[in-house]
């Protein structure tokens, strides 16, 4: 699959009506459970004054709170416009625009002007995308301190329930799928770039995992 085909597929399934459906359940309950647990565990190893990448930040939950807590700056890459567009209004709105840097594409393709960041994040982006490996090699190799991941458990009832959802996506007719990688897998992609696991927690089909650099 191409980036084209990516970004393309990327921009259908996540569009404006989405991105302001998720911009609004933000506004009114805040972050959603297994980003919750992230930001949790972010703010626990600190992020006063870090600089912060958020790939496939969405509309922004985590670089909003993350800034809130007191980063210092943050850079989002996301393969919608639209979810971009959302994520620097709501920056806006919170008085923190030129606290954020948006970037359209995919992260893959784009790899060589990705800049490094104390944290980087992927919250629900590594079931998006079907070249798992070199995903997370942008990504973990961006970290200087920390990585957090939220990605589908590694379960035969989430790989079921992933089976139908994309079974549902090609009766639509949408080219976009989701992908179920192997826990083993991503783990040791994360590890050749450097860093160890620090928390690992499960809820719901999801895993919430935090990688640190430097850290045995
Ligand atoms: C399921 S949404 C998750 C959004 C947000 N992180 C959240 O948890 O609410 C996946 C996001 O990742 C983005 N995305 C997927 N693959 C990407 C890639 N290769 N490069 C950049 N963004 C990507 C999509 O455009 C979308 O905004």
């Amino acid at each position: 699959m191409s980036c084209c085909h990516h970004c393309r597929d990327a921009e259908n399934m996540f569009d404006r009506r989405d991105a302001a459906r998720q911009l609004e359940r933000y506004r009114r309950r805040g972050p959603e459970g297994t980003t919750r647990i992230l930001l949790d565990a972010l703010r626990e190893a600190g992020v006063a004054g870090a600089s912060l990448l958020d790939i496939g930040g969405g509309v922004g939950v985590i670089h909003h709170e993350l800034l809130r807590a007191g980063a210092a700056g943050a850079v989002d890459v996301d393969a919608s416009s639209a979810y971009i567009a959302a994520a620097r209004g709501e920056s806006e709105r919170q008085g923190r625009a030129g606290q954020v840097s948006y970037l359209h594409g995919d992260v893959v393709a784009m790899a060589d002007g990705i800049p490094q960041a104390e944290i980087v994040t992927l919250d629900r982006v590594v079931c998006c995308y079907p070249d798992m490996p070199a995903l997370i090699g942008v990504a973990a190799t961006r970290a200087t301190r920390l990585l957090g991941l939220v990605y589908p458990r590694d379960d035969w009832w989430v790989r079921a329930g992933v089976r139908v959802l994309n079974a549902g996506l090609s009766l639509q007719r949408t080219a976009f799928r989701v992908f179920c990688h192997p826990t083993a897998e991503v783990d040791a992609a994360v590890r050749r770039a450097g860093l160890s696991r620090r928390l690992q927690r499960a809820s719901g089909p999801w895993q919430v995992v935090v990688y640190e650099r430097g850290h045995s």
